[in-house]
């Protein structure tokens, strides 16, 4: 079986499969209502991938969600010679006892629209004593540097070398703990730190980590190879390296970034939806700004209830790192904030040009004005970078179809979600993009009562 390289959505009246540049047709205005679930979360599955490069055995990885982000990494890793083994239902076997070096056009062929490349730097400097990473892609909402990662990897005792297509590194005398602090706590970095001091010869010192629940999971993952991590207050991280790690056997932690899509889905559509596999925990503080927005939930033990609570609110909100409000959250937010009853801002901080998304939004009738410079507001925290952009969206405007083209995936999930609670039909092109990160897309809003045609 093969299920997670395949599109596993038959084609059916009103729902479909989508391949690349492939359009929805959206007639809108009905309540999305019904269960859909969530599996583990592209922003663990993707990475406890790349560390079974690291083990001498077999890893197992469960609860794998069928998105391109993992068909990327899996390809990644079968050009460097691990073998994975799909064995249906979300179950991944990965043997990287094959492990070799990999051709520069084979790695720059498979690389795709991803980021994840950069996180093999490490496990293969390790394995090989050198590691080529492509231009990396990933969702345009900034510049998304990598200059973390490549003095990250310097200060391990790597070598960099920048070539046009791309980035040669090597470590023939291995790598050495370091002492390391983030100029900001970026998740993939500190990712990266992990994956490469867990066998690098002595202790790393991380500070100004990023703790996502991801990477609390990831410290998991290598916990269970054999790594000994552990983390102290204020974002400070320890890693003794070890000579050898093993294969692990671990089910990924819950994609709150699914959960939360489609609990704000349920607002702006004044729909019922019941997300199973979400949890409170990890969800806290979406939960928190879900509520002030009018939003209402109920917590069983096998999932989320999500709907609204009455007249939607209008509310001030900024994008930070963890335990702050998630970047990837505001972008289908900010669709039932053109519902809410009087001005919200959304205060973007994590990334210099994630509110693009909304001119779109306009298109179909929202009101909403992007300060790209940020604006002062009372009752911010403490701000954490000079870059900022503020949304300001003024409710309720009925929202209109209208003809849309998807930017990045959380931006496309918005449109849809916003097609699906305006007015009459829209189309929304280039949907592809949003398989990189929700599971069976047409599927679930399908079962949730959507009506929509795949053309193109
Ligand atoms: N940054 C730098 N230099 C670096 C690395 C990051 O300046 O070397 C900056 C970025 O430009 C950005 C900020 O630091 O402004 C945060 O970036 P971070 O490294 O934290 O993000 P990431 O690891 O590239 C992951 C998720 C994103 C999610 C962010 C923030 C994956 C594959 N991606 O990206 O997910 O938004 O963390 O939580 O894990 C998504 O799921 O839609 C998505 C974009």
């Amino acid at each position: 079986m093969n299920t997670l390289l395949s599109e596993s959505t038959p084609p059916r009246p009103g729902g479909g499969s989508v391949s690349p540049g492939q359009a929805l047709t959206i007639r809108g205005g009905h309540p999305l209502s019904g269960r859909v679930t969530v599996k583990g979360a592209k922003n663990l599955a993707t990475k406890a991938m790349v560390a079974a490069l690291l083990g001498e055995t077999e890893s197992v990885l469960r609860d794998v969600p069928d998105i391109s982000d993992v068909h990327v990494v899996r390809s990644l890793l079968e050009v460097h010679g691990v073998t994975v083994q799909d064995d249906g239902d979300g179950v991944l076997r990965l043997d990287p006892s094959g492990a070799v070096s990999a051709h520069f056009d084979e790695i720059d062929a498979h690389a795709g629209a991803s980021r994840i490349p950069i996180l093999f730097c490490g496990p293969l400097l390790h394995l090989l004593g050198q590691a080529f990473i492509p231009d990396l892609g990933g969702c345009r909402i900034g510049d998304r540097p990598i200059d973390f990662h490549l003095d990250a990897l310097r200060a391990f005792g790597a070598t960099v070398e920048k070539l046009p297509s791309g980035i040669r590194l090597s470590a023939p005398g291995g790598l050495s703990g370091a002492n390391i602090a983030l100029p900001y706590p970026s998740v993939g970095a500190t990712e990266q730190v992990l994956l490469t001091a867990v066998r690098a010869k002595g202790t790393t010192e991380l500070r100004n980590a990023a703790i996502e629940p991801e990477i609390m999971d990831l410290i998991a993952v290598l916990q269970k190879m054999g790594a000994i991590i552990s983390y102290e207050p204020n974002r400070v991280i320890f890693i003794e390296g070890v000579d050898s790690l093993r294969g692990y056997d671990h089910r990924c932690i819950f994609d709150r970034n699914e959960a939360a899509s489609w609990a704000c889905a349920a607002l702006a559509t004044d729909g019922n939806i019941f997300v199973t596999g979400a949890r409170q925990q990890e969800m806290l503080t979406f939960l928190n700004v879900f509520r002030k927005a009018g939003g209402e939930f109920d917590i069983t033990e096998e999932g989320i209830r999500f709907y609204r609570g009455g007249a939607l609110k209008p509310i001030v909100v900024e994008t930070d790192v963890h335990p702050g409000f998630m970047t990837d959250w505001q972008q289908p937010l900010i669709v039932a904030l053109t519902q809410a009853d009087g001005t919200s801002i959304v205060h973007e901080t994590v990334y210099e040009n994630r509110l693009g998304f909304t001119r779109a939004l306009v298109k179909m009738g929202a009101d909403i004005v992007v300060h790209p410079e940020g604006i002062a507001s009372a009752d911010r925290r403490v701000p954490r970078r000079a870059l900022e952009q503020a949304a300001v969206i003024t409710g309720p405007t009925p929202l209109h179809g209208a003809d849309v083209v998807v930017p990045d995936l959380r931006g496309g999930y918005s449109y849809v979600i916003a097609a699906l609670a305006a007015e009459g039909t829209s189309i929304v092109r280039n949907v592809d993009i949003i398989r990189r990160g929700y599971e069976k897309f047409l599927d679930k809003l399908t079962d949730l009562g959507a009506d929509f045609d795949v053309v193109g």
